[in-house]
């Protein structure tokens, strides 16, 4: 990634406050775009324009909830005043969590959270398309996990951010023709604020599931802050409704049962 990656592009990053969010921020920052950070915590999307600031890029932070959409659409509005141009990047983030035995999930929480994981991704891709349109050109990049891949619990989560993927697959058929591409990236266990209260009740988890990913660690925002940066750039130009585990290899087998049948 060079200083001019981005040169003067205007992304929009949900959840950017926080976590991989505001790593994405930066990264796109230090690549020469404009971001609007846009975050319901205005605190945390403060700091992170404070980061991108120290490093010598330009960002707003903008208090908005990506579940709303006259909160987003107006953020939409206040980043193309800020910069003078509406967004050409969607990093669609932000998201909640919850939900994991059917049987232990209320009817309350399994829409609570298709709201905040799969809503918010419609609203922030609807408010930025006509701008990406008007442009002749856009890169969207949804925020999906592994748990959309496969049965690992977190089943309301799961299922909404398997929603995600179909979603950016859409949105990839329908706005080719205008330019516009749409990508999904897949990430493993972040650590990130996120965990914490997880890390509170099991303070060894990172070290745990580190044995799930063949590559013997679980992830840093950067690490997924660079796939997504990838897919946002032009480096991408040919990528469109791709699906990408981040994941250290997670999803790419299942090596304890190779063993199994080779009888080890
Ligand atoms: N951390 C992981 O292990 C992991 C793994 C796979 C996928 N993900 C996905 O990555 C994305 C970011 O997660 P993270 O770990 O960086 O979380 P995080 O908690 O560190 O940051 C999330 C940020 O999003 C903001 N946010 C949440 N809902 C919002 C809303 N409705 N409107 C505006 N802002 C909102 C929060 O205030 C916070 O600043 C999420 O989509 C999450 O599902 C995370």
């Amino acid at each position: 990634m060079s200083g001019n990656t981005f040169g003067g592009r205007v992304a929009f990053v949900t959840g950017g406050g926080s976590g991989i969010g505001r790593a994405t921020s930066i990264r796109i920052a230090k690549g020469g775009g404009l971001v609007a950070v846009v975050d319901r915590n205005l605190d945390g999307a403060n700091g992170t324009v404070d980061l991108i600031g120290l490093a010598g890029g330009r960002a707003v932070a903008i208090e908005a909830d990506a579940t709303d959409e006259g909160s987003v659409n107006a953020a939409v509005a206040t980043t193309a005043a800020t910069f003078g141009a509406p967004p050409v990047i969607l990093v669609a983030n932000a998201s909640s969590g919850g939900g994991d035995d059917p049987l232990s999930t209320s009817v309350e929480t399994w829409d609570r959270v298709m709201v905040g994981a799969l809503r918010s991704q419609f609203v922030s891709a609807r408010a930025v398309l006509p701008g990406m349109i008007a442009a002749g050109h856009g890169a969207i990049v949804c925020v999906s996990t592994v748990n959309a891949l496969m049965g690992i619990g977190d089943d309301a989560y799961s299922a909404a951010k398997a929603g995600v993927v179909n979603f950016a697959k859409n949105l990839a058929v329908r706005y080719g023709q205008h330019g516009i591409r749409a990508n999904v990236v897949c990430p493993g266990t972040v650590q990130t604020p996120a965990w914490t209260r997880r890390l509170e009740r099991t303070p060894d988890i990172f070290h745990r599931l580190s044995t799930w990913y063949p590559v013997g660690r679980v992830a840093q925002p950067e690490d997924i802050a660079a796939a997504i940066c990838f897919l946002a750039s032009d480096d991408a130009a040919f990528v469109s409704g791709a699906v990408l585990p981040v994941d250290g290899g997670l999803t790419a087998g299942m090596w304890r049962m190779g063993r199994d049948l080779q009888g080890d």
